[in-house]
């Protein structure tokens, strides 16, 4: 996007939908949609989660949301950087809202937001390429804010929500409106300077600052100890141990929390 994005140039509403992912992306097939374009909705009927999950929200109790962006400023191989736009900008939406519990809001790497060892948000972001290039990316978040109870809950973290948190209900229509603010003065920021960001990133992420567990995927018993100490633009993890570092893959480690 050459334009600075202020506000979204058109917000689409959904009472009730399949998926908002799905929505934006069937947009973007048939007609040319502006970067900004925001798509919010009450319900989800087949609401995506990663790894092929559905992610289930009640009726109007959440903040549902994808937001189309087309981030010029990275390469295809730097793609994982909008993971960490999207983690910053909901960590930092959250500790406003939630000062008193400011310090413990954290990302598990890659893209999970907890708040004490709990799930409260999950970001699915779904790119198109051309060649080196991202042409299009669809940053898809889903943000529990008054939901109390989950019966189906994905990725085996336990969720928890804002009105649990802060013992009140909030206004999931403020929130949308701060999301998004957020999320575009983060991009610009961003693009301005993407070490500055990545700071930003190192400072919210679970095991950074302390020495937790990683399991590998083939060999469940194999799990080795250590820190993250940075993250780069294609999302590996450089994991230290106290003795020596190596570039770690999502692929093949976990990062275990609780
Ligand atoms: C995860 O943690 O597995 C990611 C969950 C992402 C859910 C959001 S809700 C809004 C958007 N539309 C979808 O279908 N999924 C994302």
């Amino acid at each position: 996007m050459t334009n600075r994005l202020i506000r979204p140039p058109a917000l689409i509403y959904l009472p009730h939908i399949e998926s908002t992912n799905d929505f934006l992306s069937a947009l973007l097939a048939k007609s040319e949609p502006k970067p900004g374009t925001a798509i919010t909705a009450d319900f989800q009927a087949a609401g995506k989660g990663r790894f092929g999950k559905k992610w289930h929200s009640e009726p109007g109790m959440n903040l549902l949301l994808s937001v189309l962006l087309t981030p010029d400023f990275l390469k295809a191989r730097e793609v994982f950087f909008l993971n960490m736009l999207l983690s910053v900008t909901v960590c930092e939406v959250l500790q406003k809202k939630l000062p008193t519990h400011s310090d413990r809001i954290s990302v598990k790497w890659p893209n999970d937001i907890l708040v004490d060892d709990k799930k409260i948000c999950g970001l699915l972001i779904q790119n198109g390429f051309s060649g080196d290039k991202i042409q299009t990316s669809i940053a898809g978040l889903g943000l529990n804010v008054n939901q109390t109870q989950f019966e189906h809950f994905p990725g085996g973290l336990q969720p928890v929500s804002m009105s649990i948190l802060a013992g009140k209900n909030l206004e999931t229509r403020d929130l949308l409106f701060e999301v998004i603010q957020e999320l575009f003065q983060n991009f610009e920021d961003a693009r301005e300077n993407r070490e500055e960001f990545r700071t930003r990133y190192l400072s919210l992420l679970h095991g950074c600052h302390s020495v937790l567990q990683f399991q590998n995927r083939t060999d469940i018993n194999f799990k080795m100890l250590g820190k993250v100490v940075d993250i780069d633009d294609s999302g590996k993890a450089l994991f230290d141990d106290g003795n020596f570092r190596k570039w770690i893959s999502i692929d093949d480690w976990k990062m275990l929390v609780g």
